[in-house]
């Protein structure tokens, strides 16, 4: 089973709740996302692997610890999740960054991907898909069956806000993909949206109703 981790850091809280606060407008919004993307990057980078680097200090000779060049793409789900690439690649500029863009299927209510494009070496790379809410889970396990039938294999998911559905359903779909969340809240209700929450994440991003 895959792990869920929720990054309970005091500064990814104190932003969060001004995210959420229906007081909060666009600029500011989008700034804390921003914000909150870097220090949740900062979390799931953890495990990257390290390498050994001999080096010289105005001191003396030393072997010092480099990043050994791991691959790394970052997938937002199109829309609400271009909101948090910015702020990763601060802390990891040499990533790639690939899209997908899902609508859901007025009859079935199923997501259906309308766009992907993704870095040319899939199968190499560890891929971090970005969506600021995991609500019922449909968009984030679309967006990782997309990536695994185009030969990704080393995927985790990140969001701010998870409803325990979503986590649930993410984790039944697809037990090999860690899921790091900086809240996880109570319900979905009955429009599917995620409560507490923090309401409609695009239209709070992009000042749109
Ligand atoms: N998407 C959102 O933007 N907000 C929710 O609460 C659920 C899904």
């Amino acid at each position: 089973m895959s792990k869920v981790y929720v990054f309970d850091h005091p500064l990814i809280q104190h932003k969060l709740t001004y995210i959420r606060d229906i007081n909060t407008g666009t600029k500011e919004f989008r700034e804390l996302v921003d914000e909150v993307a870097t220090l949740m990057a900062f979390e799931i980078t953890r495990d990257l692997p390290l390498e050994d680097k001999t080096i010289e200090t105005p001191v003396t000779k030393m072997t010092s610890k480099i990043l050994s060049g791991k691959k790394i793409g970052i997938v937002p789900i199109l829309r609400a999740g271009i909101g948090m690439v910015e702020g990763v690649l601060k802390l990891i500029p040499a990533a790639k960054v690939g899209h997908i863009g899902l609508y859901r299927d007025p009859e079935t209510l199923e997501p259906v991907e309308y766009y992907a494009k993704l870095p040319a070496d899939v199968a190499e790379r560890e891929f971090i898909v970005v969506d600021p809410m995991l609500a019922t889970g449909g968009s984030a396990i679309e967006a990782i069956n997309s990536l695994k039938k185009r030969g990704a294999v080393n995927i985790k998911f990140m969001c701010l806000i998870a409803a325990p559905e979503g986590v649930q359903a993410l984790q039944d779909a697809h037990n090999d993909v860690d899921v790091y969340i900086a809240a996880l809240d109570d319900k979905l209700d009955e429009h599917g949206y995620i409560v507490p929450g923090l309401g409609d994440a695009g239209d709070r991003l992009f000042g749109t109703k």
